[in-house]
């Protein structure tokens, strides 16, 4: 979609559409207000008449309004004005690009940027809007041979702001929102992919392509490499598949030379049926998505590439798939990580943290000033934090403050969990230095402290994005979080 900022009055602007908004109660925003007045008092009329409650998620399609120089506009409702935040202000935005949608129109101008919403300036707001209309209109129909269905019409949102000083930081939110939107949306893609197509060599192929505009150094690991360097968690879960496992390295250099990286890891299994451990089969089709730790580096990567961050950054993804196989690891089985520690695989339905340890361990050859792992690692975090937020857990508070920040900001939340040594038992083997699963409570808390084992000299912090990734039910797909909450954490560091 195209975006343009103006600074123009809402009641002289010639548009096919103009979107205002309407607080519950009928409570007028201050451009719905202006617009009711060279209406002589339309829209007041409406909302007399109970026409417009200004409920949350509702809209009104007008056409020819007296006095209004726009052909049509669009009321959307936004809640009560006092609970009117920046969640709120992004579903508005996501309802209004649907009902422009759903009624063919292909050019707006939206005057919710204008809105006060608490905590943000018209950077923040113009931001989202981006993000959010994006949001809105991406399709994933890459497998379908009728395309012509349900495609968004919405093809250019004027964003208004209220003075010519905001047009300066309008466009900083214009750029950094076109940014993570184009992150978000490979995020989804790799994601939404089935796996047949997007298998471990699918990635380390997309992240050649990614890398082909000389902005970012790819090099991918062969089992062969991994073997030599120890990695014998990551290439135990890859036994039992055809697939041969990839170990994916992209380099940003934006900082200076010398500047220590922020280092990104994500999981990356294509497929997880569980292995020998195997899962029940209902819903095992949404393990395609057991790759979405991996597709948010690769997007966060291609949002860095695209604003030009003066940072660096560095993005690890272990990449397998979890089958079960006569050639599959076993329940019991012991294998020696890059790390020298040992560990007992009691599940290997717990592979995510097997391939993620040895990634972990690879990546302190870049003495990362902080590094980040996002991973779908548990369904216990699923039961713990539901869809809204992700779990985030850490070693260094400061590291986990500043990611908690960045959730905030961009509304991509995050809520951390604890790491309190008392968890560590539960990892307790009799044959190796440890095992790979504990009991069930608790475990999105275990699997973070089995990661924690082998970060224990960097500052490190995990995200467990099992709940967020994805949506399941009707509207399934994958959703390209945590890619927002990571460009803002690099964009604050930048
Ligand atoms: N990829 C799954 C986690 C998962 C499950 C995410 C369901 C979202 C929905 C992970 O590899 C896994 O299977 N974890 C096990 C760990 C257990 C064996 C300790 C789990 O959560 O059941
Ligand atoms: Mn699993
Ligand atoms: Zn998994």
């Amino acid at each position: 979609m195209q975006f343009s900022i103006k600074h123009v009055k809402p009641d002289q602007l010639h548009t096919a559409c103009l979107i205002a908004g309407v607080f519950a109660g009928g409570k007028l925003t201050p451009a719905a207000e202006a617009l009711d007045k060279v209406s002589h008092g339309y829209l007041g009329k409406l909302i007399k008449s109970g026409a417009l409650e200004g409920r949350s998620g509702q809209t009104t399609l007008l056409y020819q309004v007296p006095g209004i120089t726009a052909d049509r506009l669009l009321l959307v409702g936004l809640g009560k004005e006092k609970d009117f935040n920046l969640q709120t202000y992004r579903k508005a935005m996501y309802q209004s690009v649907r009902a422009l949608n759903d009624n063919g129109v292909k050019d707006a101008t939206s005057t919710l940027p204008l809105l006060a919403v608490r905590d943000t300036d018209a950077y923040q707001r113009v931001r989202h809007a981006v993000e959010a209309a994006e949001e809105t209109n991406y399709r994933f129909d890459q497998c379908k041979t009728k395309k012509d269905n349900h495609r968004p019409t919405l093809q250019k949102l004027v964003l208004l702001v209220a003075t010519r000083d905001e047009l300066r930081v309008a466009e900083h939110g214009l750029r950094d929102g076109n940014a993570i939107a184009a992150g978000v949306s490979l995020a989804k893609d790799l994601g939404n992919l089935p796996p047949n197509i997007c298998t471990p060599g699918y990635l380390a192929n997309e992240a050649h392509k990614l890398g082909k505009g000389g902005k970012l150094k790819v090099t991918v690991l062969e089992e062969a490499q991994m073997k030599k360097l120890g990695m014998g968690a990551l290439l135990a879960v890859s036994r039992g598949s055809r697939q041969p496992a990839k170990l994916i390295i992209m380099e940003y250099h934006g900082g200076a030379k010398k500047a220590q990286p922020l280092v990104l890891v994500g999981k990356g299994i294509t497929f997880d049926s569980g292995g020998i451990s195997i899962k029940p089969s209902a819903a095992m089709d949404e393990m395609k998505f057991d790759m979405c730790g991996a597709a948010s580096v690769f997007g966060a990567l291609k949002a860095v590439m695209q604003l030009g961050l003066k940072i660096n950054v560095v993005g690890v993804v272990p990449s397998s798939e979890n089958l079960p196989d006569g050639n599959a690891v076993k329940p019991a089985d012991i294998v020696k990580t890059m790390s020298g520690l040992t560990v007992e695989i009691l599940n290997t339905d717990a592979e995510g943290r097997l391939i993620l340890c040895d990634a972990l361990t690879y990546a302190q050859r870049f003495k990362p000033a902080a590094i980040v792992d996002m991973a779908t690692l548990t369904g216990a975090c699923v039961i713990a934090l539901g869809n809204v937020v992700s779990g985030l857990f850490g070693n260094d508070d400061s590291l986990v403050k500043e990611l908690w920040n960045a959730g905030e900001k961009s509304a991509d939340r995050a809520w951390q969990l604890p790491l309190y040594d008392d968890y560590q038992d539960g990892l307790k083997s009799n044959f190796a230095d440890f095992a790979n699963v504990g009991g069930r409570e608790g475990g999105a808390i275990t699997a973070a402290c089995y990661l924690s084992r082998f970060t224990k000299d960097m500052r490190w912090a995990h995200l467990d994005i099992a709940g967020t990734a994805w949506k399941s039910g009707a509207e399934k797909g994958a959703t390209g979080r945590p890619v927002p909450l990571l460009v803002q954490y690099l964009l604050d560091r930048a």
